[in-house]
């Protein structure tokens, strides 16, 4: 099982930026945790990040021509703003879990916006670190259903 992990503007940043909304550790901190969760539940993770959208989007197209199962996303600013990241997610009809590290819920109203939240199995926000985490187990899940269902 193959899933590709998209992150989006300045989430490269972690660590130095806003510590006190984002956590002290930093992106290769995050990556770690990720890629070990994965490895321990039997999924190949694999990484993508960017502070370009057409490079997001250029992502995103290319986990459907490499036949990845499925896609992690936290487009960061990009969730609020852009319909060609979420054009891009219904195109491929991949099975996607959106994930912020804080809540956005609680915080300004321009974040309350998101893009992407209808292309989406799920969204987990405001676990830190460990909404990857969370977001992985739902899309195995999510996989591991679909693929009961058609009795591979
Ligand atoms: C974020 C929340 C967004 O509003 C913000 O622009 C980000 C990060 C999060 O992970 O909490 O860059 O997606």
């Amino acid at each position: 099982m193959r899933i590709l992990v998209i992150n989006g503007p300045n989430l490269n940043l972690l660590g130095i930026r806003e510590p006190d909304i984002y956590g002290k550790e930093d992106y290769n901190s995050l990556l770690r945790q990720i890629a070990d969760h994965a490895g321990e539940i039997g999924v190949d993770a694999q990484f993508f990040q960017s502070n370009h959208e057409g490079a997001i989007v250029d992502a995103i197209q290319n986990a459907y021509f490499d036949a990845v199962d499925g896609i992690v996303i936290n487009p960061a600013a990009y969730t609020h703003t852009s319909v060609a990241i979420a054009d891009a997610l219904k195109a491929v009809a991949l099975p996607a879990v959106e994930v912020h590290i804080s809540q956005v819920e609680k915080r300004e109203a321009f974040r309350q916006t998101s893009y992407v939240r209808d292309c989406v199995l799920a969204t987990v926000s405001g676990q830190g670190f460990a909404g990857y985490l969370q977001a992985i187990d739902i899309l195995k899940a999510h996989l591991e259903e679909k693929a009961h269902e058609s009795g591979i």
